[in-house]
């Protein structure tokens, strides 16, 4: 009789369910650096205002890391240091360290393996990873896998950008926009139902032709003819990006939450990365979020690329509570972009 075998089978998938191995988020850091870049000192270095600034990006204000050798090593390293005074974790039980930046120190070592030592995270193997804007996004997804796939027990993902160190402050169109700032999670088990819970990422090279920076690379080295071209700064398009990041940002997170029956009374947090009020406000308003489910820190920190996202989960983690719905969500250079459904840990 079939009936005889239900029970067995649902305390065969209940136990499933149980032993499912989650990666919940168990501790956040942050850094950003003391100088503070305002729209009105832009306005003594290129052709600009504040009004400007302020109602098309909505940002008032950008930190930048300021020094010799000072490279974003500097903000991952405080960043990781803070997480584990936070959370009292000792940096030898850390397994693996992933960095997402476009800027890192150097094009190699990675930053990853400079921030590893540093902490004193001696066990870890570490690497970096390169998504721009969406890196964290990627980076998280990819360290969370480690952790549900039980290979690993403690991974540290950050994401971070010194995005001075890739501009043009004679270029009005992108300088304005950036900052420097990094910001890390740290990952752990967990057989509760809560952690990294759903993942859509994309991605689409055709992008290339409107975000990316031209020279330092392998297909165009550094040269006295780049240099004097302007080519190792950011080259963008920010209407053709601001069009596409609108309409892809705003459809993942949609589709994200309706596959996990989830809407705009049960998202507790859209997360969303700042490059943009406007974007940010148009994908809000797709998803039927209101303004006060939406973190935000644009106006202080302007894009700090893949630190835009654990940044804010720095800002806002004393609002969060265990079995907070969040809508974590990225547009950026690639084009890359995606969401993560994220279940508050704590
Ligand atoms: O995070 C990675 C992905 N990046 C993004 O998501 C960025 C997406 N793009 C954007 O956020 C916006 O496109 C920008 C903020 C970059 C630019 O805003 P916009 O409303 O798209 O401006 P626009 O490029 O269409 O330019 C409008 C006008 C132009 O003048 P004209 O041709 O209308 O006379 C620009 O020259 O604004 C001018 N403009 C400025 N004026 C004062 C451009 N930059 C500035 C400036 N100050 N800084």
């Amino acid at each position: 009789m079939p009936g005889d075998f239900l029970p067995g089978i649902l305390f065969y998938y209940s136990s499933l369910k149980m032993n499912k191995i989650r990666a919940a988020i168990t501790g956040v850091g942050g850094y950003v650096p003391d100088y503070v870049l305002t729209n009105k000192e832009l306005e003594t270095m290129v052709d600009t205002n504040d009004e400007w600034i302020t109602t098309r990006t909505g940002i008032k204000e950008r930190r930048i890391l300021k020094g010799e050798n000072q490279g974003v090593s500097v903000m991952g390293i405080a960043a990781v240091k803070d997480m584990l005074a936070k959370t009292k974790t000792d940096p030898k039980e850390i397994d693996c360290i992933i960095f997402a930046t476009v800027t890192a120190d150097m094009t190699f070592p990675a930053t990853a393996n400079i921030v590893a030592t540093a902490v004193g995270a001696t066990n870890a193997f570490s690497y970096d990873m390169g998504a721009a804007c969406s890196g964290f996004l990627y980076a998280l997804v990819t360290g969370a896998s480690f952790i549900q796939s039980g290979m690993y027990k403690k991974v540290v993902v950050i994401g971070g950008d010194k995005m001075s160190s890739i501009l043009d402050y004679k270029d009005r169109t992108t300088c304005i926009i950036f900052g420097d700032g990094a910001g890390c999670v740290l990952l752990e088990p967990t057989h509760e139902d809560v952690g990294v819970m759903d993942s859509i990422l994309k991605s689409d090279g055709s992008g290339e032709a409107y975000l990316h920076m031209k020279a330092g690379g392998s297909r165009m080295p550094a040269s006295h003819e780049t240099v004097d071209k302007r080519q190792h700064y950011v080259y963008q398009e920010g209407a053709a990006v601001f069009k596409f990041a609108v309409t892809n940002m705003a459809d993942v997170s949609a589709q994200l939450a309706e596959r996990n029956h989830l809407n705009a009374d049960t998202i507790t947090w859209l997360v969303p990365h700042q490059a943009n009020k406007r974007i940010i406000d148009a994908t809000a308003h797709r998803m039927g979020v209101t303004d006060d489910k939406v973190m935000m820190n644009i106006e202080r920190y302007g894009n700090t690329t893949a630190g835009t996202i654990p940044l804010l989960l720095w800002d806002y983690e004393k609002r969060l509570k265990k079995g907070d719905n969040l809508i974590l969500a990225a547009f950026g250079g690639g084009f890359t972009w995606g969401a993560i459904y994220v279940k508050w840990a704590y």
